[in-house]
């Protein structure tokens, strides 16, 4: 028997990994219909894997400090070897993984799989798009740029728009009545301790729920329908299916490698992609850029800010559509899945992305 045999069966004694193997992997039958959309939850896996691995190698060489942050982060692109690679990652991987983040949304919402019993996995779901989209904007301040000052300045000064607290809200956010090296401390903290924890944490839970109800059949026929909930907890199980290892597994990863195709094309054709010219100036608290944008994701939100005579009435909007969003599944209750048979929902759905989409266009633009 070879060294890795001997090993193996030691373990197996002990842990019984074949009966995990078998019941988590090989027994673990998804529905024979599955299709190519049921694989972005393991691309945005892999995704945060690389956020926390290429953020972890930054850290080494990374000074949080306001006189220092900048310089350091030159130090990364220029002098450290394959340094330019692992930030490249890091920068265009949080734009990348934001938008896989929208797909998966866009693709449960279209096959109806938000509906009962999968409440709590939209719910925890939409919490941790919110989550990562703030992940990346205190990593925008951390490189210490005019681009990060300035946008940082633009974002915490829309929270003053809350009534009576606002103030304290925005000094609190920032530690001090402007940006500053309090706001950096502040930023890092969250950025590399704090979000990644509470994101890994809610990114657990959701693959718990997704274990507890079982993945989704795909609403291939206009008579898919959510289950009947009755008075005991149920299983969606598929008898026949195809297992996971090696099957579906095999499709992981084909598009998990699309990802990582897309990232590493953009990081050596395009690696200013996602950077504007004041990204390269280091941040100046007495000079106002003349075109300061937030980026692609919140560009919408930008623009409600602007369009709407006061922030508060913009803040209630957005406020307002979040809130229907994130609780969904307990708006849109009817029991079809088949997108043809939902025409005022499909309508409804296409319509507010059409809607987020312009608004986005709009601020690029103005
Ligand atoms: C870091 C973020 C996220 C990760 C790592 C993640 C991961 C996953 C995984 C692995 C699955 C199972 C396979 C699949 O259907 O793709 C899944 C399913 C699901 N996710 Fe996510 N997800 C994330 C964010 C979201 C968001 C933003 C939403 C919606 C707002 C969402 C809603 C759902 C729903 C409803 C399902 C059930 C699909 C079904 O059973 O058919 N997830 N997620």
């Amino acid at each position: 028997m070879t060294l890795f045999g001997k090993l193996y069966n030691w373990v197996e004694l002990r842990l019984g990994i074949s009966q995990v193997i078998e019941k988590e992997m090989t027994g673990y039958l998804l529905p024979r219909t599955i299709n190519s959309w049921y694989s972005l939850g393991s691309v945005l896996l892999f995704a945060f894997a690389l956020q926390v691995v290429s953020g972890i190698l930054l850290l080494i060489y990374y000074v949080p400090d306001a006189d220092k942050a900048f310089k350091s982060v030159s130090v990364i692109m220029n002098e450290i070897p394959f340094g330019w690679l692992i930030r490249l990652s890091h920068a265009v991987g949080s734009n990348l993984m934001v938008a896989a983040l929208f797909l998966h949304m866009f693709s449960v919402l279209f096959m109806g799989s938000y509906k009962k019993p999968r409440e709590l996995q939209w719910v925890s779901g939409f919490t941790l798009l919110n989550l990562v989209m703030g992940i990346s904007l205190t990593g925008y301040l951390l490189p210490w740029s005019q681009l990060s000052f300035w946008a940082t300045t633009v974002a915490t000064n829309s929270v003053g728009a809350v009534p009576v607290i606002g103030e304290f809200l925005v000094e609190f956010i920032r530690g001090g009545k402007l940006v500053g090296p309090p706001t950096l401390g502040r930023f890092f903290a969250i950025h590399v301790a704090l979000l990644p924890l509470v994101i890994a944490g809610l990114i657990a839970a959701h693959l718990f729920f997704l274990k507890r109800t079982g993945i989704s059949t795909p609403p291939t026929s206009d008579t898919a329908t959510a289950p009947q909930l009755g008075n005991s907890y149920r299983y969606e199980k598929h008898e026949g299916g195809i297992p996971f290892f090696p099957n579906f597994f095999l499709h992981d990863m084909s598009s998990v490698a699309i990802y990582v195709a897309c990232l590493l094309g953009v990081v050596y054709f395009s690696p200013y992609l996602f950077f504007t010219p004041d990204s390269f100036v280091p941040a100046n608290p007495f000079q106002t850029p003349a075109h300061i944008k937030p980026e692609w994701y919140f560009l919408a939100n930008y623009q409600i800010l602007k369009i709407f005579p006061s922030e508060i009435i913009g803040l209630t909007v957005q406020g307002g559509a979040m809130t229907i969003i994130a609780l969904l599944p307990f708006v849109d209750r009817g029991d079809k899945r088949y997108p043809l048979k939902r025409p005022l929902f499909m309508a409804c759905a296409i319509g507010g992305i059409a809607l987020f989409l312009a608004l986005s266009i709009w601020g690029h633009l103005s």
